[in-house]
């Protein structure tokens, strides 16, 4: 079970710091099988890694560039994030690929990337309100991961996770109920195994993303292929965030996952 928060662009650096220490307070008695995770933006993440330092909460980047170093103004390198303490990089969130234009291409670029930076990827995939409207989720989902994953073998599978985020669902306040969540989650790991096998798939966490919140953790982490969370709004509120997790650590408890 990864419990974790992506707090997009937001917290300044002593903002940023002030929550990963009472985070780290709050949750000091959560241990494995639950993991922890904290994805601060680029600028906090070093104020973050400091608070975080000898506790087991894991620091996360939200975005990386594919190539390890050059003339690429602006962008920030897989090895430049290992080397200021993150564990996970989120690649292919939807804001990335809706608003900045990336495609499953890149993140399959920028997947190879962060495993040979010896990060772990957490690969965002999910369809549009239309494109669910449409009956097209199946293929959208398929298409986002069998591309994203193109290349990967089934030992670098061990390095990633997959975040089912329904776009319909991001910042909406509208979550995917349980079940549709993992009816999606289900063909995804469904993928997995006939491209990787069934190791591969069976020990993939599946994420979900979306509106999570306290009042509907509990319910969607409860669903037997949902390994996890990716919580975005709710996660900038170290209260809101402790609720969540403890969820968490309830339906691992409950499953043994
Ligand atoms: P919200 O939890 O704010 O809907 O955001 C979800 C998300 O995009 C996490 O990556």
């Amino acid at each position: 079970m990864l419990m974790a928060g992506n707090w997009k662009m937001h917290k300044l650096a002593s903002e940023a710091r002030g929550l990963a220490s009472n985070l780290r307070r709050a949750l000091a008695d959560i241990d494995r099988p639950v993991e922890v995770l904290l994805c601060p933006p680029f600028t906090a993440l070093a104020d973050v890694a400091a608070a975080l330092a000898d506790s087991p909460i894991q620091l996360g980047a939200q975005n990386l560039h594919w190539e390890e170093k050059g003339a690429f103004t602006g962008e920030v390198s897989g090895q430049m994030l290992k080397d200021i303490g993150c564990d996970y990089v989120i690649i292919g969130h939807s804001e990335r690929r809706h608003i900045f234009g990336e495609t499953d291409e890149s993140v399959g670029k920028k997947i190879r990337a962060a495993l040979s930076a010896r990060l772990k990827a957490i690969v965002c995939v999910g369809e549009t309100e239309r494109q669910r409207d449409e009956n097209e989720t199946e293929a959208v989902v398929q298409r986002q991961v069998r591309e994203g994953l193109a290349g990967l073998s089934a030992p670098e599978m061990a390095s990633v996770a997959i975040a089912y985020e329904p776009v319909w669902a991001i910042g909406t306040g509208k979550n995917a109920t349980p079940e549709q969540a993992q009816e999606v989650h289900a063909l995804i790991r469904n993928l997995i195994s006939e491209s990787f096998g069934e190791a591969a798939a069976s020990s993939l966490p599946i994420l979900y993303g979306g509106s999570v919140k306290p009042d509907n953790a509990g319910e969607l982490m409860s669903q037997p292929d949902i390994n996890g969370a990716l919580v975005g709004g709710a996660s900038l509120d170290a209260d809101s965030f402790e609720t969540i997790v403890r969820a968490g650590v309830a339906a691992a408890g409950a499953i043994d996952k």
